[in-house]
C-alpha cells in the first residue's frame, strides 16, 4: 500500500523556514516531538504551545549547541529524530490554585525494563502509550545501535529485534541513563556477549550495579571490567538461586529478563516488589516468557527456547500522578488525577490525609481538594509498598508550608538531596540531619531562580514554584523532560502559568 504523504512547514529557532515531507500519520508524533524538545536533523524548531502557556519550547541555536544530556547532539540511523534535551528553563508565575482533571501517561521506569525486554523478542513487539520522554528516545535509540528498527507513530512504537547486529552500542548513550545497563542480561541471552560501560542516570547516590553482577554471574555470565567497558561473555546462561541483599528494582528487572531464555528455572529471593517489576512480568509473560510471582518477594522464572512478538500497552506512571496530587496540593486546588491505579498512590494518599488534606479516590482516579496541609508529617521512604524515594522530593516542597515540623527521611539514596538547597533559597526552612530532612513549616515560599539538580527535584521545584508568591526560574529542565511528558502542557490545562523558554532568552533579558 502506497504511504499517503504530508509536507508541512517548520519554523527552525534560528527564524529559517524548512519543508519537511512525512507519512500523514507520523505528523503528530513528528510535531509532539519537537515540543518535547527534540532535535530533528540537528536542528531545534519553534513548535511549541501558544497563547496563555507561552511560546513553546523554541530555543536558539547557540543553545541547541550547548547540550547537556549525554554526549550532544546525535541523528537515529535514519537522521530524523532523536537529539538530547535541550537547554531550557521553566518560568512559572505562582499562586493559581490548580483545578480540573489530568490524565497520566506511560510510566516511564517500567517502559525502559520494558525496552531491554524487547531485546529477547524474536518477532516485532507494538508498545502503546510510550511516554515521549528524552530517557525513553535514548534507549530507543541504544535499541537501534544494536540493530532493531524502530518505527514510531506518536505513543505507539514498533521495534523489531529479530535481527540485532552489534553488541557494543556507543558507550556515550549507555552512560545517558542507568538502565542502559539492564539490556547486558538480555544481550547475553540473545547474542552471548555484551561490551557496555559503566551506566549513568541522575546523580542520587553511587548506584552501583554488584547486584546486577552477582546475580548474572550466578546465570552463568563471565563478566569482566576492563578500562571501564563491562565485557560480557556467556555460553547459554543457566537458571540459579538468586538472592539480592536489597529488593533492587533494576536488580530484579535486569535478572527476571535474562532468565527468561536460560535453561531451566531462576528463583529470586528479596526481589523487589514495585508495580514496574510486575508490568514487566506481565509483558515478558506476554511474548511467551514463564515469569511467575512478580509483585511478591519470590519471583521465578521457568526458561522458556523463544520470545516471540505482541502488543502491550504501558501503564500509567504512578510518579507523574504522585507529582500532579502535591502539585494540587501545594497550590490549595482542587484536581482529579485520571487513568491511574489508586492502589499504587496507597502511601501518598494516606500521607495527605494525615496531614489533613481531603482525598476521595475510585477505581481509575483520585482527587484532592481545595485545602493546603494542615499538620507537618513524618515520612520514611522503603521499598515498594512503602512510601518511594521519586516523591520524597516533591513531597518535601508541599511539607515546606505546612503546620509544624515534617520530618523525610531518605533510606534508599544517600545524596537524594539536590532539592534542599533550591528550596531554601525560596524561603523554606530545610535542614539535614543525616539522611532526615527536618522540614520547619513557612507561611509561604517566595519565587526566585533555582536549579534542577536531578529528575524528581526539578518536579518538587516546579511544584513549589507553582505555590510560590510570585515568579520562580526554574533552570536545567532538562533533567525534568527525562521523566515528565507534557509537564508544563499537563499543569498548564489544570490552569497553572508555566511557560518554557530557551534559557540563553532568559539569560539576557536578566541580566
Ligand atoms: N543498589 C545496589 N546495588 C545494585 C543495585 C542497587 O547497592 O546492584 C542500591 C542502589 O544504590 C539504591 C538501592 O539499591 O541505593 C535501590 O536501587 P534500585 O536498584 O531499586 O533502583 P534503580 O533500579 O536503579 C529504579 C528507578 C528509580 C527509583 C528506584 C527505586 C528506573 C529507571 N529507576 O532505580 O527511579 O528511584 O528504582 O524505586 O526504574 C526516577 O525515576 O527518578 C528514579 C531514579
Amino acid at each position: 500500500m502506497r504511504q499517503r504523504l504530508a509536507t508541512v512547514a517548520l519554523r527552525t529557532s534560528a527564524g529559517v523556514w524548512r519543508t519537511i515531507t512525512r507519512s500523514r500519520r507520523s505528523i503528530p508524533s513528528l510535531l509532539n516531538r519537537l515540543t518535547a524538545g527534540f532535535y530533528m536533523k540537528d536542528e531545534a524548531f519553534a513548535v511549541g504551545m501558544e497563547g496563555a502557556c507561552g511560546p513553546g519550547p523554541v530555543q536558539s541555536e547557540a543553545d541547541a549547541a550547548r547540550t547537556q544530556h549525554g554526549s550532544g547532539a546525535r541523528r537515529t540511523k535514519d537522521g530524523a529524530m532523536g537529539g538530547p534535551a535541550r537547554v531550557s528553563v521553566f518560568r512559572i508565575q505562582g499562586g493559581r490554585p490548580l483545578s480540573g482533571e489530568v490524565s497520566v501517561k506511560g510510566s516511564k521506569n517500567a517502559a525502559l525494563a520494558i525496552l531491554s525486554g524487547v531485546i529477547l523478542a524474536e518477532e516485532p513487539v507494538t508498545l502503546t502509550n510510550l511516554p515521549l520522554v528524552s530517557d525513553i528516545e535514548t534507549k530507543l535509540r541504544l535499541l537501534e545501535q544494536l540493530g532493531a528498527s524502530v518505527e514510531r507513530a506518536g505513543d505507539r512504537v514498533t521495534i523489531d529485534a529479530s535481527r540485532l547486529s552489534r553488541t557494543d552500542p556507543d558507550p556515550d548513550t549507555v552512560r545517558s541513563i542507568r538502565t542502559s545497563f539492564y539490556i547486558l542480561g538480555p544481550m547475553l541471552a540473545r547474542l552471548g556477549e555484551a561490551r557496555l560501560p559503566q551506566p549513568g542516570g541522575c546523580k542520587i547516590g553511587a548506584r552501583p550495579v554488584d547486584f546486577h553482577l552477582k546475580g548474572l554471574s550466578i546465570l552463568g555470565a563471565k563478566i569482566e571490567l576492563v578500562g571501564g567497558q563491562y565485557e560480557a561473555t556467556s555460553k547459554k546462561l543457566k537458571g540459579g538461586e538468586i538472592y539480592l541483599d536489597f529488593p533492587s528494582a533494576g536488580a530484579t528487572q535486569h535478572l527476571m529478563t535474562a532468565a527468561c531464555l536460560a535453561e531451566g528455572q531462576t528463583v529470586i529471593q528479596n526481589a523487589a516488589m514495585e508495580p514496574e517489576v510486575v508490568h514487566l512480568a506481565d509483558f515478558l509473560n506476554r511474548l511467551g516468557a514463564r515469569v511467575e510471582g512478580a509483585g511478591t518477594s519470590t519471583v521465578t522464572i521457568s526458561g522458556v527456547r523463544r520470545l516471540g512478538g505482541g502488543e502491550f500497552r504501558i501503564p500509567a506512571d504512578r510518579m507523574q500522578a504522585g507529582t500532579y496530587l502535591l502539585a494540587a496540593v501545594a497550590t490549595g486546588g482542587e484536581v482529579t488525577v485520571r487513568d491511574i491505579l489508586p492502589e499504587y498512590q496507597a502511601p501518598v494518599m494516606s500521607k495527605l490525609k494525615e496531614a489533613g488534606v481531603s482525598v476521595e479516590h475510585g477505581p481509575d482516579w483520585i482527587k484532592v481538594l481545595g485545602n493546603r496541609f494542615a499538620t507537618a508529617v513524618s515520612i520514611k521512604t522503603m521499598p515498594y509498598p512503602g512510601f518511594p524515594t521519586d516523591i520524597q522530593q516533591p513531597m518535601a516542597a508541599v511539607l515546606a508550608t505546612a503546620n509544624g515540623v515534617s520530618t523525610v527521611e531518605e533510606t534508599i539514596y544517600e545524596s537524594r538531596i539536590g532539592h534542599i538547597g533550591e528550596l531554601n533559597r525560596m524561603g523554606a526552612k530545610v535542614r539535614l540531619e543525616g539522611r532526615t530532612s527536618v522540614i520547619t513549616g513557612v507561611d509561604h515560599l517566595e519565587g526566585t531562580v533555582v536549579e534542577a539538580t536531578d529528575l524528581r527535584a526539578g518536579a518538587a521545584l516546579v511544584i513549589a514554584g507553582l505555590g510560590a508568591r510570585g515568579e520562580t526560574i526554574v533552570k536545567s529542565v532538562h533533567h525534568i523532560d527525562r521523566g515528565y511528558e507534557g509537564f508544563e502542557q499537563a499543569l498548564c490545562s489544570l490552569g497553572a502559568k508555566i511557560e518554557r523558554i530557551p534559557s540563553g532568552e532568559w539569560e539576557s533579558v536578566s541580566r
